[in-house]
């Protein structure tokens, strides 16, 4: 009979060792010590056995085995469990050196990258750069212009107004303004002549976004004011940015036009290598009522202006189809430039 115990408490301590799981060792818990485990069935003969001594004998030896084998699952109980917490740590883990791909770095948007190089062209030639507001008076986008109430010019603007009524401001009056020509008038009045500036930034119009037109987009305005300037210093400049902005193999020519802060004025356009011609902007001596506007006198003082939209001329350069994509900021589109 000890015999038949020592060799069930074996078999049971080595069925506990071999446990490779927390729910197996749980489960032999109850085969091992419960009623129908091979402990307590040799616990029920010992009613069988002869003498009180074998009895007692056989008692104690199944209860030190019982216990040996509560203890020994008990032991790999915890053991497998903090396997188990291990287990479960490691799988949690955050790695903190993880990521996903490397940083990529960026660049300057496409009509940012065409701001800078004009301005670097320009100020190569010898401009300053100026800047004036984005809401600006009635009095400077247009009045001073020479276009005062009810030229028909200003309806070709399209003008979004600002509904504001500080300062003694008379309603309507207060535009987003619709070009960058209101720069030349804050600069004469600004400084003495002589001036050499461009003036790139943003503009408005209440334009509905198609291939063509975007209701916000850029210009840039250019100025001279000096004396003695005549429209050949207008086409020479016009001419010499154009080598410089676009290559040496690109020219640049005027076309008869009209604007009605310059007299005479034309449209320029720009010649291709391969021959072809692409509309840039509006160009012109300053109109006399522009210098008087802004108190100079134009028996002293004449000049130039010019101005172009700065994506329309991005569109132009790298063949982009939809003006709209310049403005839709899909990584896919930018990335290509
Ligand atoms: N401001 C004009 C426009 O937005 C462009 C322009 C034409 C600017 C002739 C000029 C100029 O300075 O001389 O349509």
């Amino acid at each position: 009979m000890i015999d038949d115990i020592r060799a069930a408490r074996d078999a049971a301590l080595a069925r506990v060792e071999a446990a490779e799981s927390l729910e197996s060792v749980t489960a032999l818990g109850t085969t091992l010590l419960g009623k129908k485990g091979a402990l307590a069935q040799l616990k029920a003969q010992l009613g069988g056995l002869a003498t009180v001594g074998e009895k007692k004998a056989a008692g104690q030896a199944v209860n030190e085995a019982l216990q040996s084998v509560a203890a020994e699952l008990a032991v790999r109980t915890d053991e497998l469990g903090v396997a188990a917490t291990d287990a479960q740590v490691q799988s949690e883990r955050i790695d903190l050196t993880e990521h996903a791909g490397w940083p990529t770095r960026g660049h300057a948007h496409l009509v940012t990258q065409a701001w800078e190089r004009l301005e670097d062209v320009f100020v190569g030639l010898g401009f300053r750069v100026a800047e004036g507001p984005e809401v600006e008076t009635d009095w400077h986008n247009f009045e001073a212009l020479n276009m005062g109430e009810g030229h028909p010019a200003r309806g070709e603007f399209d003008t979004m107004f600002v509904d504001h009524a500080g300062d003694g401001a008379e309603p309507g009056r207060t535009v987003l303004r619709t070009h960058t020509s209101p720069v030349q008038i804050r600069t004469m009045l600004d400084q003495e002549p002589p001036i050499y500036i461009v003036a790139p930034g943003r503009v408005f119009r209440r334009d509905t976004p198609d291939a063509t037109h975007m209701p916000v987009f850029h210009q840039i305005e250019g100025l001279v004011i000096d004396r003695d300037i005549t429209m050949a210093d207008l086409a020479g400049t016009i001419e010499a940015f154009t080598k410089a902005f676009f290559g040496p193999g690109w020219s640049s020519r005027l076309r008869p036009s009209y604007f009605p802060f310059t007299e005479p004025s034309a449209e320029f356009d720009i010649q291709r290598p391969d021959g072809s011609w692409l509309e840039l902007g509006g160009c012109g001596m300053v109109h006399p009522n522009v210098l008087t506007a802004c108190d100079l006198d134009p028996d002293e003082w004449s000049g130039f202006a010019f101005g172009f939209g700065i994506d329309r001329m991005a569109v132009m350069r790298h063949a982009v189809g939809d003006i709209r994509d310049m403005f839709t900021n899909d990584i896919r589109f930018l990335s290509q430039f």
